[in-house]
């Protein structure tokens, strides 16, 4: 059984020690409870998909404690900045151009070029981040297709052991995951309604502010997953390979012993910038925090193909292969 603290100084310095040696903690927010692990550790990220038993990575909220920290990590334009001198600390997300600097994990922006950021409005939170140090990544601390959980004891049914420690403030004060507005395309967007309205943000920025919408149907908005795009390298992905054809570049999973090239040679003899191993243990921890960061490092047109092993179809498998399969559809 997960483990469920009252939050007090003693605690929040326990929880940042978790965080900032790779574990999960159940985070308070004025939102829902998040699912909080070190964004700059993406072993920590990993974990976090695994709890949540997610079928594929999404992109995860950045959290941070100012306006301040999220341009280390994100652009911050004048719309950005005049949005989150009026609303944050609160309950909106932004979407924002990554910094190359920022040294988030690319997992937790599973690959994209832009990055989610908030800063939340609960002492608990806000203690948190700066008693660790580091930007906190916290999905909605449930499992994937559940309801968000707006008590500790929520997390502790949803998620059990997964995660280390559950800092308990009581239920959230909004109870509804955090409005999610994309700045990163020039016309500001609502991906995901919640606190904040379209209508509110149009008036501090005095410009229209719509919401994401399927085709053809103007009232509805769009599913936040239905938005998204996807990572996808320019380099066409071969998936299940067994052998390499001259010329592919190698993203490997567990030991190449008995991988060899086509008319000759073996995987083990190529150069440095052709393989990529995204763990050579069989780890899939390993190989989820590895995943983006790498196949953007075989991403290079002296490559014909990114040729990639056969990765087992259970636990954080099933979300890297998802991943891996989108990647292969898309070249
Ligand atoms: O209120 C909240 O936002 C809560 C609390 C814990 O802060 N967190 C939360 O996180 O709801 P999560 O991971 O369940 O939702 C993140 C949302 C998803 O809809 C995801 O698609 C979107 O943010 N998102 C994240 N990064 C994105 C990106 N780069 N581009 C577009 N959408 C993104
Ligand atoms: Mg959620």
């Amino acid at each position: 059984m997960s483990r469920i603290v009252s939050v007090n100084d003693a605690a929040i310095a326990e929880a940042a020690e978790i965080l900032k040696s790779g574990g999960l903690v159940g985070m308070p927010t004025e939102t829902v409870y998040g699912l909080a692990g070190n964004a700059r550790d993406g072993a920590a990220v990993a974990k976090i998909y695994e709890a949540k038993g997610r079928p594929s990575f999404n992109p995860l909220i950045v959290h941070v404690g100012s306006a301040r920290d999220a341009a280390e990590i994100a652009e911050m334009d004048d719309l950005a900045m005049s949005v989150a001198t009026a609303f944050w600390p609160g309950p909106l997300t932004l979407v924002l151009p990554r910094k190359s600097t920022s040294g988030i994990s690319e997992l937790a922006t599973a690959g994209l070029d832009t990055v989610a950021v908030r800063v939340p409005n609960h002492k608990a939170a806000r203690a948190l981040i700066e008693a660790a140090g580091v930007p906190v990544v916290a999905p909605s601390a449930n499992k994937s297709g559940s309801l968000s959980p707006t008590t500790p004891e929520h997390v502790a049914d949803g998620l059990g052991d997964a995660v280390d420690m559950i800092l308990a403030a009581g239920a959230c004060a909004v109870g509804l995951e955090s409005t999610v507005l994309d700045l990163s395309a020039g016309v500001p967007v609502v991906l995901r309604p919640g606190a904040i309205t379209a209508e509110d943000i149009s008036h501090v920025l005095d410009m229209d502010v719509g919401y994401a919408r399927e085709n053809g149907e103007p009232d509805a908005p769009k599913a936040p997953g239905m938005l998204l795009k996807h990572y996808a390298p320019d380099t066409p992905v071969r998936l299940n390979a067994v052998d390499l054809e001259a010329g592919e570049a190698l993203l490997a999973f567990g030991s190449i012993k008995f991988m060899g090239i086509k008319g000759g040679g073996a995987a083990g003899d190529l150069p440095d910038t052709q393989i990529r191993n995204l763990s050579e243990s069989g780890d899939l921890h390993e190989a989820a925090a590895n995943l983006f960061a790498m196949m953007k490092q075989l991403d290079n047109p002296a490559h014909t193909k990114i040729a990639v092993m056969n990765i087992p179809e259970t636990g954080l498998g099933i979300a890297i292969n998802d991943r891996l399969r989108r990647a292969a559809e898309a070249g």
